[in-house]
């Protein structure tokens, strides 16, 4: 297994370019399920997750070619419709091909995903809209088996919680249902707004994009052409190298890079004293003289993203006061915590709300990854911690950031990857 070796550095210079968004690639990966044509998607990043969803449309009989951050899918061959566990346990986001493979094969089965590090993380939001669009979902030895023997048909959906991938599934089951879906509490994360974009330029007619109330006017079956279009750029991925350029009190600009995706992030950290210049598609951080302390909440879009959460606690502990950060969406997603106490960091847990006191000197030493964004707050204490730290278990990271260490190398950082 791989491990990152790193040393505390003084600042970090220069630009680092953007990849493809890693959660707006799966579902739009799933979606050409619903193509009669070869899709070619391009800006993809070169991420764990995206390999394993290709993997996983390539056994169910989809053929898949890869070029550079290209790649061209054709689903004209699936003759499969069954995600075993093998592929579902390694990434749970393979519960997006349930919607499309029902909507058009009219049966799929989908194995349950299984705990995740982060919370019990269920599907019940999915599942139960898609038994309103007339499917019959029986769970039976650990796969949810799904038929829709006369199609799936168009109803009002309103979703209990605001379910990232849920909407996105149910917007695919909806595009090839007879008639039309509204989806009340809908999620409006960039991501899904993508995925309703490139199904509405593909004729499905989608009403209310961006909000929380989509309509999706269904094709009755008729499978979509869907022409190329580019993935946009990994909001989450930016902040993470925002956080690194504030922690370290560098001035980084990044590339090809939507700010408008970015505006709690961009808010708290100015808030934290940081001055971040936007143009249309970058970003540069000027750092604090001194970090303040900040109060976070996590929420759905357009709040503050809860896959930032980890990032800005790391960046707490160099912030001169205490720092109060809410976890509202996962029941268990401060594993990083106990890691980064290890390094020192004067961090007190109480339920989902961690309070950090800084500023504290941190300390490298060996830790452990435990999810992907809490390996990206490892590296981000790493890169400030005196002496060396050696970051194992990052598959974890390497399931959503493309060429990390080589981004940060490339504007100063002092980290390598090794074998263990
Ligand atoms: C997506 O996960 C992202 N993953 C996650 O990013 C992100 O943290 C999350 O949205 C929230 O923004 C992808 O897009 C591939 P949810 P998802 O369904 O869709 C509950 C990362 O780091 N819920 O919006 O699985 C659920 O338990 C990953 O890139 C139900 O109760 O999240 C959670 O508390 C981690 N029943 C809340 O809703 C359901 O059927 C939000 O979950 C579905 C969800």
């Amino acid at each position: 297994m791989d491990y990152l070796k790193t040393q505390g550095v003084d600042t970090l210079n220069g630009t680092i370019k953007i990849s493809g968004a890693k959660n707006a690639s799966l579902p739009l990966i799933a979606m050409t399920i619903l193509a009669k044509n070869r899709v070619t998607i391009k800006n993809l990043p070169h991420v764990a997750d995206i390999k394993t969803l290709l993997k996983l449309l390539s056994n169910l009989g989809a053929s898949c070619e890869i070029s550079l951050e290209n790649v061209t899918v054709d689903t004209s061959k699936i003759h499969e419709t069954k995600a075993t566990y093998d592929i579902v346990k390694t990434m749970r986001a393979s519960i997006l091909v349930l919607g499309p493979i029902l909507s058009r094969f009219g049966h799929c089965e989908v194995s349950l995903p299984g705990g995740c590090a982060i919370g019990q993380r269920p599907i019940d939001l999915h599942l139960k809209a898609l038994e309103q669009m007339g499917a019959q979902i029986v769970i039976e030895s650990g796969y949810v088996q799904a038929t829709a023997p006369n199609g799936l048909k168009g109803c009002n959906i309103i979703f209990d919680k605001i379910t990232v991938t849920g909407t996105a599934n149910i917007v695919m089951a909806a595009a090839l249902a007879e008639g039309i879906t509204t989806i009340t509490n809908a999620a409006r994360e960039p991501e899904v707004v993508q995925l309703c974009e490139v199904l509405n330029a593909s004729g499905v007619t989608i009403e209310g994009i961006g909000t929380a109330m989509l309509t999706i006017h269904g094709t009755n079956g008729k499978l979509l052409e869907i022409d190329e279009f580019s993935i946009i750029p990994d909001r989450i991925e930016a902040g993470t190298y925002l956080c690194a350029g504030a922690i370290t009190k560098s001035k980084l600009t990044l590339t090809d890079v939507e700010p408008k995706h970015l505006g709690a992030v961009l808010s708290k950290l100015e808030e934290m004293g940081c001055k971040c210049s936007v143009t249309e598609k970058s970003i540069t951080i000027s750092p604090a003289d001194e970090l303040q302390p900040v109060k976070i909440i996590t929420q759905e879009y357009p709040g503050f993203p809860t896959d930032m959460q980890a990032q800005f606690l790391a960046l707490a502990t160099q912030a001169n006061g205490t720092s109060i950060i809410e976890e509202r969406l996962f029941e268990n997603r401060f594993m990083h915590v106990s890691e980064l106490q290890r390094m020192g960091a004067k961090i007190t847990l109480n339920g989902h709300t961690a309070t950090v006191n800084g500023k504290t000197k941190l300390s490298g030493t060996d830790v452990m990854a435990t999810d992907l964004r809490a390996s990206s707050a490892l590296v981000l204490a790493a890169l400030v911690a005196s002496g060396e730290t050696n970051i194992h278990r990052i598959y974890h990271l390497d399931r959503g950031y493309d060429s990390l260490e080589k981004k940060l190398e490339g504007v100063g950082a002092k980290i390598q990857r090794l074998k263990e």
